[in-house]
């Protein structure tokens, strides 16, 4: 037979005062100690130390639900976000880039015909010419110059590309122009350099537009500009000046220059065709 041990006892006993059982104090552990042995004889060690057990861990014991606080049952029934709202909120961060994105610059496209006239005069012009065209060891073409000179834009394409030595000695461009023409060789000591080599057509027809529109202040006919001031330029009749491949024609879309780089258009015809007017 198993005796229930002391300690075991002494600590129901306390725990039994302590929670107003046990009342008349240590008279009745006897009584309970007898009782917890003679259960020990039927179920063994074990079931012994459960009364004992089951009287100490009072507040471990399972509780009854509580009611739950006011302000967790309003947080509970409070009305939340509908779940077909979340792919509206996961859109948000996609919604931010994309509006990112229209307050930065768009990306840079191809140059346009003046921006690309721009970049081959400030590498191939301006050295003679001056920055902004105020003229130096070459001719000024600001201030309205060069388009006394060229009223039409084939002449002076035809002069670039031959360079003064095209017209040696001779009359260029515009022979009313004010203050007399233009004599090829004329002015100082510097040359022109012939720029048939080394300038494409469509480069060609890319500085000489910057060097009219930006440096000369062409006003350029809106029906010339069919996809408008940065777009490219067409003849007065909206026909293109470049093809695809990048040859100056006509109007009537024949090739401008001929293999010495010369213009196959007679100069009565250029000058009715010109598309601008101061
Ligand atoms: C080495 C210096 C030099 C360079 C580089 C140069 N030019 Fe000239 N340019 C001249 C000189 C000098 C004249 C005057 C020629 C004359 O009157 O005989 C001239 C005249 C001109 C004229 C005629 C102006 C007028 O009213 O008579 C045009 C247009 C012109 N140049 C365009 C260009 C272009 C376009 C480029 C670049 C692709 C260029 N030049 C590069 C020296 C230069």
């Amino acid at each position: 037979m198993t005796e229930v041990p002391d300690h075991l006892l002494a600590r129901s006993r306390a725990r039994r005062a302590a929670l107003g059982l046990g009342g008349e104090g240590g008279g009745e552990a006897t009584p309970a100690a007898e009782a917890a042995g003679a259960e020990v004889e039927k179920a063994g060690p074990t079931a012994a130390a459960k009364p004992a057990a089951a009287a100490v861990p009072a507040e471990v014991a399972p509780k009854a639900p509580e009611p739950l606080a006011p302000y967790v049952e309003a947080n509970v029934r409070r009305k939340k976000i509908p779940y077909w709202a979340m792919p509206v909120l996961a859109f948000f961060p996609v919604w931010g880039v994309l509006y990112a994105q229209t307050l930065s610059k768009p990306p840079a496209t191809a140059a346009s015909q003046l921006d690309a006239g721009a970049v081959l005069y400030a590498n191939k012009c301006a050295s003679c010419h001056g920055g902004a065209g105020g003229g130096g060891v070459g001719r000024q073409l600001s201030g309205g110059e060069v388009l006394k000179t060229f009223p039409n834009i084939e002449q002076q394409m035809e002069f670039v590309r031959l360079g003064d030595a095209g017209f040696d000695g001779k009359p260029y461009g515009d022979p009313s122009r004010e203050g007399g023409a233009r004599t090829g060789g004329g002015f100082g000591s510097a040359r022109m350099p012939a720029f048939k080599d080394s300038l494409t057509q469509t480069e060609l027809f890319e500085v000489v537009r910057y060097e009219r529109e930006k440096l000369g202040g062409e006003k350029v006919d809106a029906k010339a500009l069919p996809d408008g001031p940065d777009g490219k330029r067409a003849h007065a009749n909206g026909k293109p000046y470049l093809t695809d491949a990048g040859v100056l024609v006509t109007s009537d879309g024949k090739e401008l220059f001929d293999k010495d780089g010369k213009l196959t258009t007679p100069e009565t015809v250029l000058g009715t065709e010109a598309s601008s007017s101061g």
